[in-house]
């Protein structure tokens, strides 16, 4: 199929669902009820989103929000309320019936929420072409909408282009745990159910940090389906498009304070855990951001930490056999490699299989943000406890 005919299959899709209501992908986990009191019920009956990248906290006062792939309006006007009067949102959809429920209803949810005027606007336009000025955008959210466009790279670009410097995004969407085949990708019904545009994590990955953006996080993930062995899964990833010019600051070490007892950076620094590692300005810059700022201790000088001082930070495996369960681990960032206390190297977007014991770990705080935890084996698995040698490499 060409992309053209993707898109044009997708349109018209959608389109079809803004006059059915028809059931499209998965349950977005946004409070209905709450949203009811002042979202009108034709919007939310055409929400066909997978998270709910308006209502993570991530939205602030007086910002101004771009949705791609807005729809019938949902993460829009959950933003709307989220900027309040003095900010400003903006949503984007190429399928016309779409943007019609979203214009009939913002005059109403302005109305609902006390707002003079509605600051909600819709914009025809494509994702890969958005109409939107450069660097004009603080926060980007989108709604199960990338898996949608053949050509992603096209989409991350423009998402860079039209934020500001210091600006971020919060994007719900479905990915793979492997790649999608042929025969998948060329069945037009599952491109517009979200899944046969569906990348493997680590390309979708891969892809944003191409584009520029660093960071790059889960906030959440969720399993949807899995079909012919692939898992396709909900994610919800946020990241950053740094300013370019680098303040200096004076921090010139960075000392990795776990739980990983290794881990490389997206601009390719490796760093091991209570070592003081030398960092450039733009390091100091990456690791200032939310995901890395509880990791590291950042100084003039070097630091190093002892396993006895409260700074360092490391979760070991239980000393009980391990049981294999069809338990995977994929890390999702904002790391491109890292290592626990086991002896596991986990690759940013690579599944590695993990045993009872590493599950336990990764489950901790400190750990868990960073992983995706899927079960290729179903949970029906016997799995006979296999013995590893109290203090030995896991199995
Ligand atoms: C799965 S729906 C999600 C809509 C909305 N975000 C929500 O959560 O309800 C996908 C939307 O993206 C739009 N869309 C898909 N591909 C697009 C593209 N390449 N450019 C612009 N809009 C696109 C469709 O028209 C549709 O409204």
């Amino acid at each position: 199929m060409s992309n053209e005919s993707i898109t044009q299959a997708v349109s018209e899709r959608y389109a079809r669902a803004a006059t059915t209501g028809e059931q499209i992908c998965c349950p977005t986990g946004y409070n209905v009820e709450d949203l009811r009191t002042f979202v009108p019920e034709e919007v939310l009956k055409v929400s066909y989103g997978c998270g709910t990248p308006a209502g993570l906290d991530t939205v602030r006062a007086g910002e101004t929000v771009l949705d791609i792939g807005s729809g019938g309006g949902i993460d829009c006007f959950e933003a709307s309320r989220r900027v309040g009067p003095t900010g400003r949102v903006i949503g984007i959809d190429m399928t016309d019936e779409m943007l019609a429920i979203a214009r009939r209803n913002a005059p109403v949810v302005a109305a609902n929420l006390g707002y003079a005027s509605s600051n909600a606007e819709f914009r025809k336009g494509m994702v890969e072409a958005m109409p939107v000025e450069d660097g004009s955008i603080d926060l980007i959210i989108s709604n199960c909408v990338i898996n949608l466009a053949p050509d992603k790279r096209k989409v991350f670009r423009e998402m860079f282009r039209v934020l500001r410097p210091g600006g971020r995004f919060t994007i719900s969407d479905i990915v793979s745990d492997q790649p999608v085949p042929n025969y998948l990708t060329h069945d037009v019904e599952k491109w517009g159910n979200c899944l046969s545009g569906a990348l493997q994590l680590g390309d979708y990955v891969s892809g944003m940090v191409e584009a520029g953006f660093l960071g790059i996080h889960q906030i959440k993930s969720v399993p949807w389906q899995v079909i012919d062995g692939i898992h396709f899964l909900s994610i919800t990833l946020t990241g950053y498009k740094l300013p370019a010019a680098v303040e200096p600051n004076g921090v010139r070490f960075a000392t990795l304070r776990g739980p990983f007892s290794q881990m490389v950076d997206e601009l390719g620094q490796r760093y091991q855990r209570g070592v003081p590692q030398a960092v450039n300005a733009r390091t100091v810059q990456l690791l200032k951001t939310p995901p890395f700022e509880p990791l590291f201790l950042l100084s003039e000088t070097p630091l190093a930490l002892e396993p006895s001082d409260a700074r360092w930070l490391a979760v070991l495996p239980e000393q009980v056999p391990c049981v294999w369960k069809g338990h995977f681990a994929i890390l999702a960032g904002p790391f491109l490699e890292a290592a626990d206390d086991d002896h596991h190297v986990f690759r940013r977007g690579n599944p590695l299989e993990i045993c009872s014991k590493t599950l336990a770990v990764l489950g901790t705080g400190g750990y868990d943000r960073h992983f995706v935890i899927f079960n290729r084996a179903g949970e029906a698995v016997a799995g006979e406890p296999v013995s590893s040698a109290p203090g030995g490499s896991c199995c």
